[in-house]
Parts: C-alpha cells; sequence; structure tokens
C-alpha cells in the first residue's frame, strides 16, 4: 500500500531552522530562507475567513496550520464537455433486466452521456480545456504542461499530446497522461501543484476525461446503468506562496484491491494458435486487449464509505480545518447513497454537496472537474470558496484535497 502526505508541516523540524520557522509563524507567512542557494520557501497560513467557518472554540490562528511552499498554485478557470447522446434509465431497461425506480435509488442516476460513432474523447478533452483557458484568460501558447487524467486514452502511448496539438500549444509544453481511474482527476491536481511549486511550471491544465463506456458490457446490469462519459478541465497557475490555494493532499492506493474492480488484458483467443509447436511456442507475442470492467459492487461500495471520509479527514487535519470550515464537498461522482455516507460522516450538510451524478452517471476521472465546472459556471462556487474534493477508484485508488477556488 502507497500512501502520500501534504506538503508539510511535519516537515518542517527536518529543516532545523526552529527559531527562523517560529519567527516566521509570529508574523504570518513571511519569507524564511535567505540563502541564495536554496529556492525561498515561505510559511503560509490555510487563511480561512469569516467567523462562521471558525471550528468550534478556535481562534484562526490556532487552527491555521503551517504550510511549507516554495511558490503556490491556484485554480482560475473551469471547462467540461459531453457528448450528444443521452441515455436515460428506460434507454436501458429496453436492453438488461433493470428499470428506472432501481436504477435511480440504488445510485441516484437518472441519464448519462455515451460517446457514439466518431467522436472522439481527445476532442471532448481539448473542447473542456480550451473553456477552461477562456475563463482563466490564458493563452494556449503559455500553458507550459497538460496533464491528461484518463484510463480510456485514445492512443495506448497516451493522448495528451494530441490535446496540446489541438489546442494550439506552440511551445511543446511536456503534456502526459496520469492513469488512476476514478482517483484521477485529484491525483492529476496534486501533481500540478508539484510541477508549479518544485518545477517551475506556471499554466498547467488538468484534464480528467474518460469514455468507460467503451469498455462497459452492455449486457451486464450490475454495471452499465452506472457509466457516462465526460471530460472537464482545471487551470492551474503559479501564484505567491501566501495566494496558495492547494491547502493539503492525501493520496492513497491499494493493489490487493484491484480483484474488486478491473478491466485487465486479456489475450486474443486467435493468437493462441501461433507457434503451439516447440521452441517458437511464445513468439510472437499476443496481440492484447482489455475485457470490459470487472466489478464487486457492494465491495467497492464499502470501500469507498470506509476510505474516502478517512482521507478527507486526514487532509482537513494536514490544513488545520475540518468539515465545517468547508464551504463545498465534492466527491467522486459514483453513486448517490456514497456521496450521502460520506456527507453525514464529515457533517457536512446536504445543501454543502455538489452533486450532478443524476445527470451523467460516473464519468470517472472526469466528473469532479464537471461537476466543479458547473458549480462555478452556476455560480454556487465563488472565488475564495474552499472545497474539499475527493476521487476513489478502481487501482484501487484514493485521495482527497483541500482547495480554494479562484
Ligand atoms: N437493475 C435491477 N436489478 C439489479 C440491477 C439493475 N441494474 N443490478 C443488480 N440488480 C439486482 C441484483 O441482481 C441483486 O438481485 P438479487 O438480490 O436477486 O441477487 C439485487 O439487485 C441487489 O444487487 P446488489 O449488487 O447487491 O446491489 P447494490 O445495492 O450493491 O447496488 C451498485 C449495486 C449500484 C453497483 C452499488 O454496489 C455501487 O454503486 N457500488 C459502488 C460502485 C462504484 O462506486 N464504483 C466506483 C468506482 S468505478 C471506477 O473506478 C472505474
Amino acid at each position: 500500500m502507497a500512501n502520500a502526505s501534504g506538503f508539510l508541516g511535519h516537515s518542517v523540524p527536518t529543516l532545523g531552522r526552529t527559531t527562523q520557522f517560529q519567527h516566521s509563524m509570529a508574523s504570518h507567512g513571511s519569507v524564511f530562507c535567505s540563502s541564495d542557494f536554496i529556492p525561498k520557501r515561505v510559511f503560509c497560513c490555510s487563511a480561512v475567513q469569516g467567523a462562521d467557518k471558525q471550528a468550534s472554540g478556535d481562534s484562526p490562528t490556532e487552527y491555521r496550520t503551517p504550510r511549507l511552499v516554495s511558490r503556490g498554485c491556484k485554480l482560475i478557470g473551469s471547462g467540461s464537455a459531453i457528448p450528444a447522446l443521452q441515455v436515460s434509465n428506460d434507454d436501458l431497461a429496453k436492453i438488461v433486466d433493470t428499470n428506472d425506480e432501481w436504477i435511480s435509488v440504488r445510485t441516484g442516476i437518472h441519464n448519462r452521456r455515451v460517446l457514439t460513432g466518431k467522436d472522439s474523447l481527445t476532442n471532448l478533452a481539448t473542447e473542456a480545456a480550451r473553456k477552461a483557458l477562456e475563463m482563466a484568460q490564458v493563452d494556449a501558447e503559455d500553458v507550459d504542461m497538460v496533464l491528461m487524467c484518463t484510463s480510456t486514452p485514445e492512443d495506448l502511448f497516451g493522448s495528451a499530446p494530441q490535446i496540446q496539438k489541438a489546442l494550439g500549444c506552440k511551445k511543446n509544453p511536456l503534456s502526459y497522461d496520469i492513469t488512476a481511474a476514478c482517483s484521477g482527476f485529484v491525483l492529476g491536481l496534486v501533481s500540478a501543484a508539484c510541477h508549479i511549486r518544485g518545477g517551475g511550471f506556471n499554466n498547467v491544465l488538468v484534464i480528467g476525461a474518460d469514455s468507460l463506456s467503451r469498455y462497459v458490457d452492455w449486457t451486464d446490469r450490475g454495471t452499465c446503468i452506472l457509466f457516462g462519459d465526460a471530460a472537464g478541465a482545471v487551470l492551474v497557475q503559479s501564484c505567491d506562496a501566501d495566494e496558495d490555494g492547494l491547502f493539503a493532499f492525501d493520496l492513497h492506493s491499494d493493489g490487493d484491491g484491484q480483484r474488486h474492480l478491473k478491466a485487465a488484458i486479456t489475450e486474443n483467443e486467435i493468437d493462441h494458435a501461433v507457434g503451439t509447436n516447440g521452441s517458437v511456442s511464445d513468439f510472437p507475442p499476443r496481440r492484447s486487449s482489455y475485457s470490459c470492467i470487472q466489478m464487486n459492487g457492494k465491495e467497492v461500495f464499502r470501500f469507498a464509505c470506509r476510505s474516502v471520509p478517512q482521507s478527507i479527514e486526514l487532509a482537513l487535519a494536514k490544513a488545520g480545518l475540518n468539515g465545517s470550515n468547508i464551504d463545498w464537498l465534492l466527491l467522486h461522482q459514483a453513486n448517490q447513497r456514497i456521496i450521502d455516507a460520506v456527507a453525514t460522516r464529515l457533517e457536512v450538510p446536504q445543501e454543502r454537496v455538489i452533486s450532478n451524478l443524476a445527470n451523467y452517471g460516473n464519468t470517472s476521472a472526469a466528473s469532479i472537474p464537471l461537476a466543479l465546472d458547473e458549480a462555478v459556471r452556476g455560480g454556487k462556487v465563488k472565488p475564495g470558496h474552499l472545497i474539499a474534493t475527493a476521487g476513489f477508484g478502481a487501482g484501487l485508488t484514493w485521495g482527497s484535497a483541500i482547495v480554494r477556488w479562484g
């Protein structure tokens, strides 16, 4: 099992500058390091404004946790795109033994969008990215990294460079894919922050896009009702450390849980016939494809209800916050019952939970940026709002991030 913590508090003592740290904290986020050879690092605090956001009994400074960042990063633009074809629960009831009531009650899903014909996930991702750039008022030429979070690329070697090309990013920015199923977007956000803070990047496009419909067994009523296709994107930009918008994160994976949710490689039956005699039996290598999604829904459900609140609580604690400090809870949109269970555990009231699952189903890595974009454009999420977001899914992977919008 792997795990990664946020950039933080506990790393402070290893720097051995306790005196400067204490002095720095007394004056809130002042520059920490004076050496010319070491990048300047700044201690900043989780600056949550408003008495209503304070943990009960805490003064603002008491619940702020020092964070060490050399540069800050902020989320300044979002975009999304969906395929034209809408498939309702009633439509599905025509091809598998199911009905609208079962799907609605067990999942909260009513409709989903599905890529068909010549529709391309790469085009969808490009459209979402373009909208994010427009909102951020950043030219494609100024993008210096494109992260495409997807488990369903249209090229085995990755889709991100194709998106970079389609956007017209002329400076050949680094573009690559991140594969972490429904946790992909959260991992992409954290990766963007790492590249900005440690690598000198300035404008990083984080795209979450998936077309799981291409890997669904449309005869399996246990899975085909859940998934839809979409793309969402966020522009993450460098900023001063004291404006930093990624407060903390918490990331995990557990390969042992892969048996509960997978779309594993399959061998092409025809190619088994090749070289059955003697020493050449293993050559040429067999051509492979992926099986449809296989899922033990109950196990994944239990895993999500157990691990996601734990992860968010850990990230909140690293940021010196609790559930009452956040404006929005934005989870991977997999099942409304999971969203409700996590919100209840974190004591976040329903009106502060973002959900658009009813319209799109589970769109994997796209679900968080798609829901975020709708909430931003709909005026729910406003600049300065604090969001606790979490992804979970195949791998198994899961993780959370505490971010500020704008
Ligand atoms: N319509 C009607 N009946 C159905 C359907 C359907 N679509 N699907 C299953 N059933 C039946 C089952 O056969 C079963 O019948 P039985 O009692 O006669 O055996 C009954 O309904 C109950 O089935 P369960 O599988 O126990 O239903 P459950 O309440 O667990 O809901 C679901 C299933 C919706 C899949 C749920 O387990 C779930 O959402 N799990 C989490 C999935 C998830 O979040 N995945 C996220 C990650 S995806 C990724 O990373 C790619």
